[in-house]
């Protein structure tokens, strides 16, 4: 595989191979080994036109963990501002010797043009293009879940889990919906109906309307960010009849699975979507989902600029790498 634009680019069995390699540099990093040789001598740009915090961070930090160079690029005080292309942009990485470029643009299907038109010889990795997919933040789901779940192995099935909020604007419901369904979780997606994409039907997930009736069946309930930087019609009444129809606070939280796990891809609304005291509450796992970032993405880079395998890097670390 060169390029991760969707989660519909993995089989099941690429996604296992990628959440069962972070799992082994997760545990190596635990251990001993806190940089890996793997990438020295290649170079990975992070090509922000939208703002982030975790995925930028994480891209770099996992990148540097493998010894790879990095060049982070974001549109403010860029040539953008003096009309440059994204393609222009892209031959000029391209000269510089970019190994992989990873994309975070406010129009859908951005990182897809940049893999198709081929103005990069590297490797494209979507980091959340519009409204559409963010697949790393999917997979570090995943593995959130898995950890805390499954003990690190195997898929998800028999598993229930809640996506709840702003789905129409949410690139991580998306991949989250395609990811889950693909290990064998069920996926209950809760939403005012003004919040939901047309065409949601074929998704795949169930589409409930009451967060008080889903919360007893899942494993896992993962709020989004109403977007509203998004928004520019009215998608509901207020903020505060929101909150009460559709926000984890910890009176919801007792109808809960005392199992369950609460997600939060951030940033955070707190108060809106979701109650400080339910964010930092003990079945939160949200610092934990940015924590798992850094080793889900390093496994995306490993494996898409490596062309190692988790047996590999077994193997490898057995020997000092
Ligand atoms: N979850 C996520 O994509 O966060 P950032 O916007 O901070 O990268």
């Amino acid at each position: 595989m060169k390029n991760l634009l969707s989660i519909n680019d993995l089989s099941k069995a690429d996604a296992l191979e990628i959440l069962d390699t972070a799992v082994e540099l997760s545990r190596l990093s635990e251990n001993t080994v806190r940089k890996f040789p793997t990438l020295r001598g290649r170079t990975v740009v992070n090509l922000f036109f939208e703002d982030s915090t975790r995925t930028r961070i994480s891209f770099e930090a996992a990148a540097k963990r493998l010894s790879a160079d990095v060049i982070n690029f974001s549109a403010k005080g860029s040539s953008l501002s003096k009309g440059e292309s994204l393609k222009d942009t892209a031959l000029t990485l391209q000269a510089m010797g970019a190994d992989a470029v990873i994309i975070r643009h406010s129009a859908s299907g951005a990182a897809h043009q940049l893999a198709r038109q081929e103005w990069m010889k590297g490797s494209v990795i979507n980091a959340g293009d519009g409204t559409h997919e963010h697949p790393t933040q999917a997979l570090l789901d995943a593995f959130t879940i898995r950890r805390r779940l499954r003990a690190d192995s195997g898929d998800l099935t028999g598993l229930s889990v809640g996506i709840v909020g702003d789905v129409l604007h949410s690139r991580v419901a998306r991949s989250n919906v395609l990811l889950l369904q693909k290990l064998g979780a069920e996926v209950i997606l809760v939403a005012p109906p003004t919040l939901l994409p047309v065409g949601v039907d074929s998704w795949g997930a169930q589409v409930r309307y009451s967060l008080d009736d889903v919360l007893p069946l899942v494993d896992a309930v993962m709020m989004l960010r109403v977007q509203r930087e998004r928004m520019e019609d009215l998608f509901f009444p207020t903020e505060r009849e929101y909150s009460r129809n559709f926000g984890l606070n910890l009176e919801r939280m007792n109808r809960l699975k005392n199992t369950a796990i609460v997600m939060h891809p951030g940033p955070m609304n707190r108060g809106l979507e979701i109650s400080a005291d339910s964010a930092d509450s003990h079945q939160s796992v949200i610092v934990e989902q940015v924590a798992n970032g850094v080793s889900v993405r390093m496994s995306v880079l490993y494996l898409l600029l490596g062309g190692a395998t988790a047996r590999d890097l077994n193997l490898s670390s057995a020997g000092g790498m």
